[in-house]
């Protein structure tokens, strides 16, 4: 239980109405902070993400000698430390961000000096195996602390490695591509899943070269990367919460302006387009290797289910909790599988989404790598706790919109890690 937090009440709506503008993408702040901390010159970021998660890599690439200022127009400039990092003084603290320090971790494996990383409560029992492995195999040394955090890495001159992703991973595919900038040689890392490619696109940004083959990419050692000028596209994982909202009313309409297109991210939309929400997709743009669109949507005529397994989780791992807090209302049921990821994220989403469905009145089906959610039930407005988890606290926020009466959810404030606008947008948007 979430004890000192916030509580937020959440009323049922009548409809959902609007034009939204979101902040940055947390995955694309988080690559754009750290690659702009090691690149020469001064990088300067427009809607840079306002969460929590982005901003712990920021005060941990300036514990690593960069400079950041946010600047009143809300402008991050980050100048950058030209290729050498400072041996920090105090410890990185990711604060709640896995991304940060698995990312971090492969940045500086490759810098000679000790690097301890630590994290909050729930960051501390999130498994660090996944990147040891690989970046001992380059020679660095990560000291783990029972498979977790604390953990210290040991950097110095790595040699290139050819890696194959034990998991669907992008934290760990960056790691080793971070790695690969500071290791003799070229890495080269093969994927069966295609995770979110950020990364990829980001160090190309910085003028990194990369090499994509049919399932791997591969990235020579020793490049130099020069500072930046970006806007970042609004987060497409925040917009999932809205999305959510508007398909549950056959009457809502929402515009979602500038929001990140990313095709290894937006297989959102198809799973939401095919439980019947009417999207738009307009002004696409490309920049720096992202797409931004406006995306307009209307809500579902009839709200169909989804049966979300084999590969799609992995593509989708953050929107399964509000996907599955939806399940309810549709008319076939929502279906999880696969997902055993989500055991090991901020909190235990399989089993913190089952418990608060069932705090609303729902009957849920749980199993170790997911969850069947049977349709047409009606859920009741009741007491849920995120758990310190933002996408927790957000999916039953959207949840509650179609209760019958209010719903109260304890540690509303973890939404903050992610998205700290969100509950006076949902209000915002929410027609009573
Ligand atoms: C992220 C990758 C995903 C995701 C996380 C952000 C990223 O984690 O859940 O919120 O920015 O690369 P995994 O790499 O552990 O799947």
């Amino acid at each position: 239980m979430s004890h000192n937090g916030t509580t937020e009440v959440v009323r049922p709506a009548r409809t959902v109405r609007g034009s939204v503008r979101l902040p940055g993408d947390k995955s694309i702040s988080h690559r754009y902070a750290m690659l702009a901390g090691l690149a020469k010159g001064t990088s300067r970021f427009a809607n840079f993400s306002t969460g929590a998660d982005p901003h712990s890599s920021l005060s941990c690439m300036e514990a690593l000698g960069a400079t950041v200022v946010k600047r009143p127009d809300g402008v991050i400039e980050v100048t950058g430390v030209g290729g050498t990092f400072q041996q920090p003084s105090r410890d990185l603290d990711c604060g709640n961000s896995g991304s940060t320090m698995r990312m971090l971790a492969g940045l500086v494996a490759g810098h000679k000096g000790t690097y301890r990383f630590i994290g909050d409560a729930s960051l501390t029992k999130r498994p660090m195996q996944r990147i040891k492995g690989p970046l001992e195999q380059m020679g660095a040394k990560v000291e783990l602390t029972e498979g977790h955090a604390p953990m210290t890495v040991h950097g110095g001159t790595l040699k290139a490695i050819e890696f194959t992703a034990p998991i669907a991973s992008a934290q760990v595919k960056t790691a080793v591509l971070f790695a690969g900038l500071g290791a003799d040689g070229t890495t080269t890392l093969q994927e069966a899943v295609r995770t979110r490619d950020h990364s990829e696109h980001a160090l190309r940004a910085f003028g990194a070269e990369l090499e994509r083959g049919k399932d791997s990419i591969s990235i020579r050692g020793g490049q130099q990367l020069q500072a930046i000028e970006a806007t970042v596209p609004g987060d497409l994982s925040s917009a999932a919460f809205f999305l959510c909202a508007t398909v549950l009313f056959p009457d809502a309409q929402l515009v979602l302006d500038d929001v990140g297109m990313n095709p290894s991210r937006s297989t959102l939309l198809d799973v939401l387009a095919s439980m019947g929400l009417q999207v738009k997709v307009l002004n696409l743009e490309e920049k720096h290797g992202e797409m931004i669109g406006t995306i307009q949507v209307n809500g579902a005529a009839e709200l169909k289910g989804a049966e979300i397994v084999g590969d799609l989780p992995a593509l989708i791992i953050d929107e399964l909790p509000v996907l599955a807090a939806i399940g309810p209302y549709t008319s076939t049921g929502v279906t999880i599988r696969n997902a055993k990821e989500l055991r090991v994220k901020e909190s235990d989403r399989i089993a913190l989404v089952v418990q608060n469905l069932r705090a609303m009145g729902a009957e849920v089906e749980e199993f170790e790598d997911g969850l069947h959610v049977p349709g047409n039930q009606k859920l009741r407005g009741g007491v849920v706790d995120s758990a310190d988890d933002h996408r927790i606290a957000m999916a039953f926020a959207v949840a509650a919109l179609r209760a019958e009466g209010e719903t109260t959810i304890h540690g509303a404030e973890a939404a903050a890690i992610s998205f700290p606008e969100f509950f006076p947008l949902l209000n915002q948007i929410s027609e009573r």
